[in-house]
């Protein structure tokens, strides 16, 4: 299998006042294309910060990162954010959805900002598809925090991206809409060759992925 991510001698830091923070050291990580892969580690220990590093939503101190080939730790924000709408679906532990917007609408914007045909019908089916027929036009407020979730999901991975990255995407939810989460996640990955990067606290869910890696201090232990 080929190479989908690549990250060289990472470093993140952060000055806060006096203080430096070094969140992560010397990050070496190669990753394939439809693997699946968990992070586990102590809170504090940087994974959400690896997470944002991989989306391109925060520039790394230094070293290098390269998606499919392509160095995006050189690139600038505008490149990065045409990069990423386009290959990564991004599911964070609180939703984010947009509140104003039904289920359906949320799901369907995304696949408009990529120029999909149907739009709406796409985000249907796929709502559908997560068993969330009966809640198709209910706003965010109106759901609860599993449907809410699948509704993020399916946002993530409307356009069928080639990497999903997750971070604690079942970090507020109950074990049973936990695991219908995790099969969510994995059977779309599987089913459409995707790359799954899911950082848990969650064992079983951690063990689901082909690959487990732990973060400790900053640094891939
Ligand atoms: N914007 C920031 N400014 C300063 N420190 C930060 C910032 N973001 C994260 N950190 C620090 O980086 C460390 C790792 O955070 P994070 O990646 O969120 O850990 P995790 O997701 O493993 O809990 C923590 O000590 C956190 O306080
Ligand atoms: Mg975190």
């Amino acid at each position: 299998m080929s190479t989908l991510l690549r990250l060289k001698n990472v470093n993140l830091k952060y000055q806060t006042g006096k203080e430096l923070i070094k969140v992560l050291q010397g990050i070496d990580l190669t990753t394939k294309k439809k693997e699946t892969i968990s992070i586990v580690g102590e809170s504090g220990s940087g994974k959400t910060s690896l997470i944002m590093l991989i989306a391109g939503l925060e520039k790394a101190t230094s070293g290098k990162i390269f998606f499919k080939d392509q160095e995006i730790s050189k690139l600038n924000e505008d490149e990065v954010s045409q990069i990423r709408r386009k290959n990564i679906g991004i599911i964070f532990q609180s939703f984010y959805l947009i509140p104003n917007y039904t289920a359906v609408e949320n799901v369907a914007l995304t696949l408009e900002l990529n120029k999909f045909k149907n739009p709406q019908q796409k985000a249907k089916s796929l709502l559908d598809r997560f068993g969330l027929k009966h809640r198709l036009n209910n706003l965010p407020s109106q759901l609860s925090g599993g449907e809410q979730q699948r509704v993020a999901i399916a946002r993530a991975i409307a356009m069928k991206p080639e990497l999903i990255l997750a971070d604690e995407p079942t970090g507020n939810l109950d074990s049973e809409n936990s695991s219908m989460i995790a099969d969510i996640l994995f059977n779309f990955a599987k089913e459409e060759g995707s790359s799954l990067i899911i950082v848990t606290h969650d064992s079983k869910l951690a063990n689901r992925a082909k690959r487990k890696i732990k973060i400790k201090d900053g640094k891939i232990d």
